[in-house]
């Protein structure tokens, strides 16, 4: 059988379609090349799920079947649940109306999986639901709306009534009041079988109503997730796009002496190949940061070394994938190679290699010790406050390299326009930094790149960083053809950033059960670039030393060079690591000391109206400035989940357990921030059109949070009208203004500012234009509200009126206004984890029994987003707790680097997950909002080690807690 030009007959959502394959091609590729985009791709191995397809009805993964062998099936996609008429079917309406589509990369598998499940069991149960799901991963929404949906659909499909999906509102009571908490969040009796719960929100009797924001509004871009449009980057090319494709090191550490591209380059159908020979040597950092980024600009496009596996080589641009991968073959590269070092603490050894001796890379703080950043800060008299002390203790906590696995890999499409300017189509979290950075990369000026940044399938932090860009737009300039290049699941483990590992020795003194001093030596490894080396440990330093905010504090710190894939931003940003590391050894000491742990932490952590004493000397990269906390629920946080655990009843009963399986509750309390002060800046416009509706322009970059809805929402609340007159579009760097991206849980705090300070010209800019309309002297006068402004007389004018007035007949201008927002504070948002447990003591197998967070974000927005985002970085924080760790050999290489082995939690890993939120009314931030998106992370590491020891008596202090590692412990090893 010829491998070329056969022919196959499918019958793809009803219609018969024939297709022409390749023997080797599976049905994922033949799927997507024939326009069903919804089927996405996630990885090559089966391990991801991204790419089940209904085959004859029932689930499959279609990157693991060949289509030669499945001719004259039957094939579901997700198009072909959409009804000709566009009505959605059930199943979709109850995957937007729940806010189960985050990201939406997931979303057609999910829906599928519901799909073939309920046809055959119209009354699934939640363990069924969530059997089911552990075929397609979500790292996302931690499953809980995923459930809800599924639930929701099988109602409707059954015929029955469903309600409204809504939060639970109610008004906060007073310090000595009781709490009114509904039955369901005590979730007594059986856990796993008591399904999910609606978002709970407190609110300050004092706080002002509002009435956009705090809806739970549909997420905008819901319904064509939902439907499965080709919205993702690599769902639309351009005609003629050749295919990239990235050649990365065996090796960990090794020198090029040679490299042959020559059969490489005489392979038909290849059309360029990129080395160190012919790239330009331009110093550079890839972190996504505002300039100027930290030094060392420790990295060029290509070296003639490699410092890690998976580091860049070589690149090609062919005609296929196929002819890419064998040209990638072809090319003969000799390595020297080095010795390498992948543990931080030896990496600053004496006689350690060195890994960063180029001569041209600046600002190392010791290359010879692979040192490339040494913290110092300080405040009060750290000494003499030991000195005084009562007790001293000292503990050193460990936790791991965690890889993000957004579903949908890194990718990007270079092509230029028919002005010659270079159009880079990215999944980004910041396309206005990647314009930036990669200007001089391809030897092109910022106004010749045009950075667009479609639909997102989740970033984390990973799409922070440029890593594809610049290859590609060289191979677009090399060839003069599109380019489209992404990371294989290999690559996204070797090749692109995770969370930096981190050794986190605290020593604390206290006076009087008071911490008076709190010394923290904090040692990072960056992997083999610099990167966030500075700016993660800086933010782990100021958060862990703040939380209780001791006058005399210390924080040392050194960031390590090693051979292996570099850290980066990843949510959490080294405030996850060292609020572990703090929250862990209070918990010591109140075990040591006999103290209530909950007193002792309540009496210690920092208050309202103190000064964050770190703040200014631990800036992000840079000296800060002076703050105070002005907003904390942490007081109400604690107090709502000691109640709806049964914290104190549950503590004493766990405590002296006998028997094979011993249970344990835990909780932390964490703070995080809202952006980085006096740095980061966002800016959004609004412009109207004739019939009174409005353009929401947005830099800020919605990579599956929500934003684009949340952003509207506030646009809403000032302009009286509904989200639905609001065409919100981002991200592109032509067309909407500037923000610095979707990192430093600052979207809805700065972004959020900046729509609200546009829609605040808008609305006098409506009421002057009305006050001329209705020939009124006082625009003052005049309110706007329900898509009118009405005078005090009565008489009223539409949005429509207006627009049409000002566009066409009287005093002509167009509507518009941009503002832009910087903030001087980082108010934290502050929270309360819970965990409970079940230990195995003969296997030191951890049962997750549940997950419950209280959380202050300021206002919020939208409960519904809100609680996707505390569900889904729960989630990400249990793998981190419990399995999630990159492992290499000592030889650097990786161990685990798929999905599969390294094991990020399923659908059916996943306990009961609960979200309660506290409002605050934060005066610096849009209606009172702060932050939610990273301190949802915080928690469950430490509050998990809380719940082990009061299950087994033993304190656990590295991350994660394998069965082995427990097991260990527990017996002493
Ligand atoms: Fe599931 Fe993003 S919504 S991976």
């Amino acid at each position: 059988m010829s491998d070329q030009n056969l022919s196959i007959t499918l019958t793809v959502n009803g219609l018969e379609r024939e297709l022409g394959v390749n023997r080797v091609d599976c049905l994922l590729d033949v799927l997507r090349s024939a326009g069903y985009k919804s089927v996405k791709r996630g990885c090559d191995t089966g391990d991801c799920g991204m790419c089940v397809v209904l085959m004859n009805g029932q689930p499959v993964r279609s990157c693991m079947l060949r289509a030669v062998e499945i001719d004259g099936a039957a094939v579901t996609t997700v198009e072909g649940l959409v009804a000709p008429d566009g009505t959605l079917h059930p199943i979709q309406r109850a995957f937007v109306e729940t806010g189960a589509i985050q990201c939406g990369f997931c979303t057609p598998a999910q829906m599928l999986l519901a799909k073939a499940l309920i046809d055959s069991n119209p009354n699934p149960t939640e363990a069924d639901i969530r059997q089911v799901m552990n075929s397609a991963h979500c790292r996302c929404t931690g499953y809980v709306r995923l459930v809800e949906a599924v639930q929701r659909a099988a109602a409707m499909m059954r015929g029955e009534e469903v309600p409204p999906v809504s939060h639970i509102a109610l008004t906060l009571p007073g310090p000595g009041d009781p709490l009114e908490l509904p039955e369901p969040y005590y979730r007594q009796g059986q856990y796993a079988t008591s399904g999910p719960l609606p978002p709970l929100v407190y609110t300050p009797p004092e706080m002002a109503q509002t009435e956009f924001v705090g809806a739970p509004q549909v997420k905008v871009d819901a319904v064509k997730l939902a439907k499965g449009y080709p919205v993702f980057t690599d769902d639309v090319l351009p005609e003629n796009t050749l295919i990239g494709a990235l050649l990365t090191s065996p090796h960990a550490h090794a020198r090029i002496k040679s490299i042959d591209t020559g059969k490489a380059e005489a392979l038909p159908g290849v059309h360029a190949v990129l080395t160190y020979k012919n790239v330009e040597r331009v110093k550079y950092a890839t972190g996504g940061q505002s300039w100027p980024q930290p030094e060392p600009y420790d990295q060029v496009v290509f070296d003639d070394k490699v410092r890690h596996v998976g580091d860049r080589v070589a690149a090609v641009a062919a005609d296929d994938a196929r002819i890419a991968r064998r040209a990638l073959r072809l090319i003969k590269v000799e390595y020297e190679i080095l010795p390498p070092v992948v543990d931080m603490v030896e990496a600053m050894q004496p006689g350690a290699p060195v890994i960063h001796d180029e001569p041209d890379t600046e600002g190392i703080y010791d290359a010879q010790r692979n040192i490339v950043y040494h913290i110092e800060a300080e405040t009060g008299n750290i000494e003499s406050a030991f000195a005084e002390a009562d007790h001293v203790f000292e503990g050193e906590y460990l936790t791991p390299k965690q890889q993000h696995v957004n579903l949908e890999p890194h990718v990007c499409v270079t092509y230029w326009d028919e002005d010659d300017r270079m159009v880079i189509r990215s999944s980004t979290q910041v396309p206005f930094h990647v314009r930036r950075i990669v200007a001089p990369l391809i030897g092109l000026p910022i106004k010749r790149i045009r950075v667009i940044k479609p639909r997102i399938g989740g970033g984390f932090g990973n799409k922070q960083e440029i890593l594809l860009e610049d290859i590609c737009a060289l191979l677009t300039i090399r060839t003069g053809r599109p380019v489209r290049m992404e990371y294989t699941r290999t690559q996204e483990f070797n090749a692109s950033r995770s969370r930096h590992p981190n050794i986190i020795r605290y020593k604390v003194g206290v006076k009087d059960n008071i911490v008076t001093a709190m010394d923290l030596y904090l040692l990072g490894d960056t992997g083999a670039y610099g990167t966030h080396g500075l700016t993660v440990q800086m933010v782990g330093g100021f958060k862990g030393l703040t939380l209780y905010n001791p006058p005399n504090a210390r924080f040392i710190s050194d960031v390590m060079y090693t051979n292996t894939p570099p850290s980066g931003a990843f949510r959490g940003y080294g405030s996850m690591q060292c609020q572990y590391g703090v929250e862990v050894i209070m918990e010591e000491i109140a075990d040591q000391l006999g103290l209530d742990v909950v007193e002792f932490k309540r009496n210690n952590w920092i208050k309202i109206g103190e000064p964050m004493y770190l703040s200014k000397s631990l800036g992000e990269g840079r000296e800060g400035y002076e703050q105070n906390l002005a907003t904390s629920g942490m007081a109400d946080c604690l107090r709502i989940g000691l109640e709806a655990t049964d914290y104190y009843a549950k503590r004493e009963q766990f405590k002296n357990q006998n028997g094979r399986i011993r249970r344990g509750i835990g909780f932390a309390v964490m703070m995080h921030g809202s952006a980085i002060a006096g740095l980061d800046m966002a800016a959004a416009t609004l412009k109207m059109n004739d019939d009174g509706s409005f353009n929401l322009l947005i830099g800020a970059t919605d990579i599956g949070t929500g934003s684009d809805t949340i952003l509207a929402q506030i646009a809403s609340e000032v302009l009286g009208i509904p989200v639905e007159d609001l065409i919100v579009y981002s991200s592109d760097t032509d067309f909407t203004p500037f923000d610095k991206g979707a990192y430093a849980s600052s979207t809805t705090y700065l972004s959020g500012m900046a729509v609200r300070k546009a829609a605040l010209k808008i609305k006098d800019m409506l009421l002057a234009h009305a006050a001329f309309m209705l020939e009124i002297d006082d625009p003052n006068s005049l309110t706007l509200a329900d898509r009118r402004v009405t005078a005090p007389d009565g008489r009223s004018v539409t949005l429509e009126d207006i627009g049409l007035s000002s566009f066409h007949v009287e005093n002509q201008h167009q509507i518009m206004a941009t503002d832009s927002h910087v903030s001087y504070v980082s108010p934290p948002p502050t929270a309360a984890q819970f965990v409970e447990v079940a230990v195995d003591m003969e296997t030191g197998q951890i049962n997750t029994e549940r997950l419950l967070m209280v959380v202050d974000c300021g206002r919020v927005i939208n409960p519904i987003t809100a609680a996707g985002q505390v569900e889904g970085g729960i989630s990400q924080a249990l793998g981190f707790a419990l399995t999630e760790e990159m492992l290499f050999d000592a030889e650097g290489q990786p161990i685990n680097p798929r999905i599969g082995p390294y094991y990020i939690p399923r659908a059916s890993d996943m306990p009961p997950t609960d979200v309660i939120f506290v409002q605050t009314d934060e005066p610096s931030g849009p209606y009172g909002a702060k932050s939610v998106a990273e301190i949802s992370i915080d928690g469950v590491g430490p509050a998990m080690v809380s719940a082990v020891h009061n299950a087994t008596g033993v304190w656990m202090r590295q991350l994660p807690l394998t069965p082995e590692r427990v097991w260990r412990s527990l017996n002493g090893k």
